[in-house]
């Protein structure tokens, strides 16, 4: 089963981005620094071509910090992009926020100029946190504030600062599959849109590759019979040393499934990356293939069933 969004709104979330977009010098996205590209909108890529753009890698206490300098290196080697990592933890973060967009967008500045900022990012990824932090002095509830949307915020950082909040955009369709398994596993999809024990196992399979030792540690297992184990078995060894277990001794795999799950988000199981640049690369490559063997069998089958009704 792959992963799937129910995003409600989406075309208005959508209208609303793209009109704001025409003035906006530079957007910020915000990313869950344990699922960079995951956690990507590869929609509001395509909207804001051109544009210079952070990245902001959040959450980056919850990370592997040697994997997020990779990330953070693969971004800088765009064009026109910026990526700095951060976390809720950071006291002032706004002097770092704002020097990086007014160096990605040097011609604006000064009261005449204002630089203005769009800031986006999947639901609980921290932005609201990130916004409080930044913004004790003047948070613009807007709707009565022309040019700007309802439900759209202005935040004014500096006087020729303008920092604009507009509410989440998902977008369509999780291309990627194993993305897919990361944005369920960190708790960015509904609970309803996921099977836990397909996610947790996914999760589980990830980190024997990368993080057996943290897995062991975290479970008291021993970290050499995890070594070529399936991730069901690590699954059914996690359930028992935990007491997830149903009568008659069987593991009781939704309650281990929760247990992985809820300790990974929470960030007991260690500091943890769940893909890296050169992965993402591979697993992108393969769903473009995918997709694209589907259409052709689509088009196949449309080709046929368009020669047998001329046929009769
Ligand atoms: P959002 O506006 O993007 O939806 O996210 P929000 O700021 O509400 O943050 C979502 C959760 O993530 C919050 O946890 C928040 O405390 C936590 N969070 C935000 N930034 C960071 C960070 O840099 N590091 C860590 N470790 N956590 C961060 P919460 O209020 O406990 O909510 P929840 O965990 O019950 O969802």
């Amino acid at each position: 089963m792959a992963i799937q969004w129910f995003p409600g709104h989406m075309n208005k979330a959508r209208k609303d981005v793209s009109e704001r977009l025409k003035d906006i010098d530079v957007v910020i996205e915000m990313l869950d620094a344990r699922l960079p590209a995951s956690s990507a909108n590869p929609m509001l890529a395509r909207m804001a071509k051109g544009k210079p753009r952070l990245m902001l890698l959040n959450k980056q206490d919850l990370a592997d910090p040697a994997v997020t300098e990779q990330w953070l290196a693969w971004y800088r080697a765009k064009k026109q992009t910026e990526a700095l990592g951060m976390d809720a933890g950071e006291r002032a973060p706004a002097q770092r926020l704002i020097a990086a967009c007014r160096a990605l967008a040097p011609n604006r500045g000064g009261l005449e100029k204002p630089l203005r900022v769009l800031i986006c990012g999947i639901p609980n990824v921290g932005k609201s946190t990130l916004i409080n932090s930044m913004s004790s002095r003047k948070i613009a509830k807007t709707g009565n504030m022309p040019g700007v949307t309802k439900n759209e915020q202005r935040i004014i950082l500096a006087d020729d600062f303008e920092l604009y909040d507009t509410p989440g955009m998902l977008w369509p369709k999780i291309e990627v599959e194993e993305g897919g398994y990361n944005l369920a596993a960190s708790g960015a999809v509904g609970r309803n849109a996921m099977d836990e024990e397909e996610v947790a196992l996914e999760l589980l399979k990830y980190l024997l590759v990368h993080y057996r030792a943290e897995l062991a540690a975290r479970y008291k297992l021993d970290e050499e019979e995890l070594d070529g184990a399936q991730d069901w078995q690590a699954l059914e060894r996690i359930g028992k040393r935990r007491g997830a277990v149903l009568s008659g001794g069987r593991i009781n795999m939704q309650k281990a499934a929760e247990i992985v799950l809820t300790d990974f988000r929470d960030g007991q199981t260690g500091r943890i990356t769940l893909e890296r640049p050169e992965e993402w690369a591979k697993w992108e490559k393969r769903a473009k293939e995918i997709a694209a063997q589907r259409a052709a069998e689509r088009e196949a089958r449309e080709q046929e069933k368009a020669s047998r009704k001329g046929s009769r």
